[in-house]
């Protein structure tokens, strides 16, 4: 499977925790409990691995926001950032002047950590899968992030038709997928069967920088749609 390239660095920079457990099969307990371990060590961890994709896909995220909502002053734009772990998605985009952000994981313990970094209004702590979490309204989000969640083990395909519920019709989804993913974990599929379906439409895909290390993946795919139906 194209994903079994990252393992020998992921081993390398992560130990064993990760990459034992990027398979299919793994289970939301596996997950969670991968998490309550890491969360204290995450960020550290992250940027030792030579994190960067966290600034590329926030301004990636910024310029199609600003192609869709012109005017709209950025602290009126809700958001929710999917999987937002400690928050480093969240510090990005407060940055960049967003403040309406709110944050949904399944981990209580990362979105702990993710408290800290006072980048958020709102905590949701529930699995994204393909059932409507009852705290979000249809339609509630102008837009959403998703990154480095959609792996192995983690947010699965199905999960994206929560994803569209939970933004505006007109609205933005944005989220990343490393290369090999996108095949290996019908990621693809299920993004070409929503668009036939006419749920939501591309309005960009390209590759931003994910490591910095040699070792490690250094790029992965990024994707905005527009909310044709929620
Ligand atoms: C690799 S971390 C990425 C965190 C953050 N987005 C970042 O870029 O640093 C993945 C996060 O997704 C969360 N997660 C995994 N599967 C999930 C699911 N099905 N629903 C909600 N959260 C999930 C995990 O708890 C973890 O905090």
């Amino acid at each position: 499977m194209a994903s079994k390239s990252y393992e020998a660095a992921y081993r390398k920079v992560f130990g064993d925790r990760l990459v034992n457990l990027l398979a299919n099969a793994t289970t939301e307990e596996e997950i969670k409990d991968l998490y309550v371990d890491w969360a204290s060590t995450y960020d550290k961890d992250l940027f030792t691995a030579g994190l960067v994709y966290h600034k590329h896909q926030t301004e990636c995220f910024d310029a199609a926001i600003k192609q869709v909502f012109l005017d709209k002053p950025k602290n009126e734009i809700k958001i929710i950032d999917v999987g937002a772990g400690t928050g480093l998605i969240g510090v990005e985009l407060k940055k960049l002047g967003y403040t309406n952000l709110h944050a949904l994981d399944m981990s209580q313990e990362m979105l702990n950590e993710a408290k800290k970094k006072n980048a958020y209004q709102k905590f949701i702590c529930a699995p994204l899968r393909d059932q409507r979490i009852s705290e979000i309204e249809t339609g509630e989000f102008d837009a959403s992030i998703c990154c480095g969640t959609l792996i192995a083990g983690h947010v699965r395909a199905e999960a994206f038709v929560e994803m569209i519920r939970m933004v505006k019709i007109g609205g933005l989804i944005h989220f990343n997928i490393r290369t090999g993913d996108l095949d290996d974990y019908v990621y693809q599929q299920k993004m070409l069967e929503l668009e036939k379906a006419g749920r939501w439409v591309n309005v960009l895909k390209t590759t931003a920088p994910h490591y910095d290390r040699d070792d490690m993946p250094k790029e992965s795919l990024v994707f905005v749609y527009k909310v044709l139906k929620n």
